[in-house]
């Protein structure tokens, strides 16, 4: 087998994608309709970046990963085409960034073949590729694709599929509430992002949200969630996982475990060296002013 990759859709992460697949030493083939968008993948001249038609760049190739338009009718016609056309050792691999992989996996003859490679902006740069694995795809597709990931310098992390995987779960629910924070009038659009910013968002990007709730104490977690509930509605409803944690006496770093199930010690570790680690993240000139290009 060839190591050839084809990327379906020169779009922005198409053609983001097929960068890194390059740069990490596979031939990549791109299919792109749209003149004035292939266009764009030509100016990329990477020496093992072509563009071509779709018959062409499936037949041969060891994987597909479609990055065409976040539409269900377009992506499951395009995959019934794939489908004839691609050898039946051929991995099949989806970018899209929140449609279930069962739904799509619907279209082929042989669901196992099938997951999510859900990359992220812009795919040169970010490591993580989330692998979606949908109900019906095989362990060794999972397996190979990962590895694949590994080969190209990118970090696969597993998650199993449902709407809007993890990433997106988390990022959209930050997003509705930003956008309500704004519409009620609470602050500017530029002091939403600052506050973000300067407070919580270097943390969250550090130790992520379980261990940052961890860290903070769950009983005031949910005590906050409480709050909320009570005053904004039924979406800030606490899960039953924290009131259980709460309940049992498991409050994250204060207590003998937590949401992240480290031992004491590690989370004293932490705890005590909380500060240090996050002085980088924080530091006030890089949080506190707007990137410019
Ligand atoms: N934009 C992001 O930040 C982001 C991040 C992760 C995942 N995604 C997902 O990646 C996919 C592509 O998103 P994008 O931002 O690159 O969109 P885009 O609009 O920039 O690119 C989509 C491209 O697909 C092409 N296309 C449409 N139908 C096609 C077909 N049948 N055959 C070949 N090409 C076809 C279009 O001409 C277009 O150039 C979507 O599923 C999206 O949800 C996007």
């Amino acid at each position: 087998m060839t190591s050839h990759i084809a990327v379906i859709g020169g779009g922005l992460m198409g053609r983001g994608i097929a960068l890194a697949l390059g740069d990490g030493g596979y031939r990549v083939s791109v299919v792109e309709p749209v003149a004035g968008i292939a266009a764009q993948v030509e100016v990329m001249a990477h020496p093992r970046i072509a563009l071509r038609e779709l018959d062409d760049a499936v037949s041969d190739c060891e994987l597909v990963i479609e990055a065409v338009s976040e539409d269900v009718e377009v992506k499951l016609a395009l995959w019934r085409r794939i489908d004839e056309l691609a050898a039946s050792s051929t991995l099949f691999a989806t970018n899209t960034s929140s449609i279930d992989i069962d739904e799509l996996a619907g279209a082929l003859d042989d669901p196992s073949r099938l997951l999510g490679l859900h990359w992220f902006n812009p795919a040169v740069i970010v490591p993580c590729v989330e692998v979606v694995v949908g109900a019906r795809t095989s362990e060794e597709t999972v397996v190979a694709a990962s590895a694949l990931m590994a080969a190209v310098g990118k970090e696969p992390i597993q998650v199993r599929s449902a709407p809007g995987f993890v990433a997106n779960r988390l990022q959209f629910a930050l997003f509705r509430e930003a956008l309500l924070c704004l519409e009620e009038g609470l602050a500017s659009p530029e002091d939403i992002d600052r506050i973000v910013r300067t407070s919580f968002g270097p943390r969250l990007a550090r130790f992520g949200p379980l261990l940052s709730a961890d860290l903070g104490g769950l009983d005031t977690y949910l005590a906050i969630l409480n709050y909320l509930s009570t005053h904004l509605g039924a979406r800030f409803d606490p899960p039953r996982i924290l009131e259980r944690m709460v309940g049992d006496g498991r409050l994250g770093a204060k207590s003998s475990g937590g949401l992240r199930e480290l031992d004491p010690a590690e989370y004293a570790e932490l705890s005590a060296g909380m500060a240090d680690l996050l002085a980088e993240a924080y530091r006030v000139e890089d949080a506190a002013s707007e990137p410019r290009a």
